[in-house]
């Protein structure tokens, strides 16, 4: 197998192995954020990806996906249950979520954790050409960074983290913070979605290295900040995330996208407004915070639900975690019961489907919505409400955005929510459904012109020439 002059690592390869119950495999598309930002970048160049094909106990044959070669590595399926389910979404993703589950500290996991991190550095160390420009993914792999440079001094390392960077108290409670703050260090350049998020991680890094946090130098703002580490200097800065814009805009001007937009109207009923959320079904979303919302307005008589009709598309995510199973009977507990009490037969009140849809029958979805709601109570940034944004080229249809998802320092033009307050939501989703026609306009055009003036390219350009590896991009 040739060596690669870039490499993204990631936990999840862009493509998931399925096995079906009649025995058979096919790949699909992986879930999340992640993915849907990277894949259509590394797809417009050559690059390899580096990450776990979805599956236990498999292993796979490195093999070429429409232009980009991926580098399987496998794991057992204790390894799934301890680094995979244990340490990555039963400890960091809560506690980087600002701990709205309690994080769950076990050391075993934590072993299986630097057991995977060591498994994903050597399979990376192998794929690189010499001098290559790898740029590593999210919590999962947060050690990869110095366990790379280890064995491949020679390479350049770039991190970003998907997921917001926890408050430093939050961060300390974590047995292993600083095991993890060096891994981190081993890369040349340290990405996060915000501004916040990188001063925290400045602050921890300089106190571990016993340097005096001098003021000033920790305002990284747009501007990366520096930590010497040794002999290097690690550059830290901040680099917003955003979708492939232009991509979706086309999709959404696809006439069997607009048809099948109308078809879903009118599957619905034809009712007068719709209102919409899309997410994997995670406790960080805040989809039970839209439904109380919804039911309090529906029990006050303040919305008919002969004419608004809410559909939550949920994808199952994580299903063999705790937190998520018992998220999961809150959130159908909620929907059954507002359908209890204000469906009729044939016409629910909410239309909820635990399934993933494809990404031309969500962008139909999304057409046919007038109200996007995004509510998660924290979010890393959310691609999703960006996503929105991008098909509505007929600049209709409103945006109500949580507060606490880092795309509302940018979608300054949408409802903006907290989603702690019931009431303010309520109210959030009122005006967003009788908003004037001129006034929602104005608001989607401003929407527009941010997604999609600062799309995913432009978002991993400024990565990689803040990491000095621009020679890459323009190959
Ligand atoms: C978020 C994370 C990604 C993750 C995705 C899907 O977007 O930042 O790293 O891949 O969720 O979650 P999963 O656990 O299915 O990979």
């Amino acid at each position: 197998v040739s060596k690669a002059d870039f490499i993204v690592v990631a936990n999840r390869l862009p493509v998931d192995l399925e096995r079906l119950d009649d025995g058979t495999e096919r790949w699909k598309r992986s879930p999340g954020g992640l993915v849907s930002a990277l894949e259509p970048f590394l797809r417009s160049r050559s690059g390899a990806w580096v990450g776990w094909p979805g599956v236990p106990d498999v292993e796979v044959e490195p093999f070429e996906d429409t232009g980009v070669h991926l580098h399987p590595v496998p794991l057992s399926a204790k390894e799934v249950a301890d680094y995979y389910e244990g340490f990555s979404n039963g400890t960091l993703w809560p506690l980087y979520h600002d701990v709205v589950a309690p994080p769950v500290y076990h050391r075993h996991w934590w072993e299986a954790y630097v057991r995977v991190n060591r498994r994903f550095a050597d399979a990376t160390a192998e794929a690189a050409a010499p001098g290559a420009t790898v740029w590593i993914q999210d919590y999962q792999l947060q050690l990869v960074p110095a366990m790379l440079r280890e064995r491949r001094p020679d390479v350049r390392i770039g991190f970003f983290l998907h997921i917001p960077f926890p408050p430093v108290e939050l961060f300390q409670q974590l047995p292993w913070r600083t095991e993890i703050i060096r891994g981190l260090l081993g890369a040349d350049l340290v990405g996060f979605h915000r501004p916040g998020g990188a001063q925290n991680f400045l602050w921890l890094a300089r106190r571990l290295l016993g340097l005096e946090p001098s003021r000033g130098a920790v305002g990284v703002r747009t501007r990366p900040g520096v930590v010497p580490n040794g002999d290097r200097m690690v550059r830290v800065g901040a680099f917003p995330i955003s979708i492939d814009s232009a991509g979706l805009d086309a999709l959404a001007h696809d006439p069997d996208v607009q048809k099948r937009a109308q078809e879903i109207r009118n599957e619905l009923g034809n009712p007068k407004k719709i209102m919409l959320g899309v997410d994997r079904l995670d406790y960080t979303k805040g989809i039970d915070v839209r439904l109380h919302a919804l039911g309090e307005m529906l029990a006050e008589g303040r919305i008919d639900p002969e004419d608004v009709i809410m559909v939550q598309l949920a994808t199952p995510s994580r299903e063999r975690v705790e937190h998520y199973q018992q998220m999961r009977d809150d959130i159908e507990g909620l929907v059954g019961r507002i359908n209890g009490q204000f469906g009729k037969i044939g016409h629910p009140a909410v239309h909820y489907l635990h399934q993933s849809v494809d990404r031309k029958e969500l962008v139909a979805y999304f057409c046919a919505a007038d109200v996007m709601v995004v509510t998660p109570v924290r979010d890393g940034m959310n691609l999703v409400c960006k996503e929105y944004v991008a098909t509505r080229h007929d600049l209709g249809g409103a945006l109500v955005l949580s507060e606490f998802a880092g795309a509302a320092a940018e979608l300054t033009s949408a409802f903006l929510v907290n989603p702690h307050d019931l009431d303010g939501v309520k109210n959030a989703l009122q005006a967003a459904l009788d908003v004037d026609p001129a006034e929602g306009r104005r608001r989607m055009r401003a929407l527009r012109r941010q997604v999609l003036t600062h799309d995913v390219d432009r978002w991993a350009r400024s990565f990689l020439e803040a990491l000095g590896a621009q020679e890459m991009h323009n190959a």
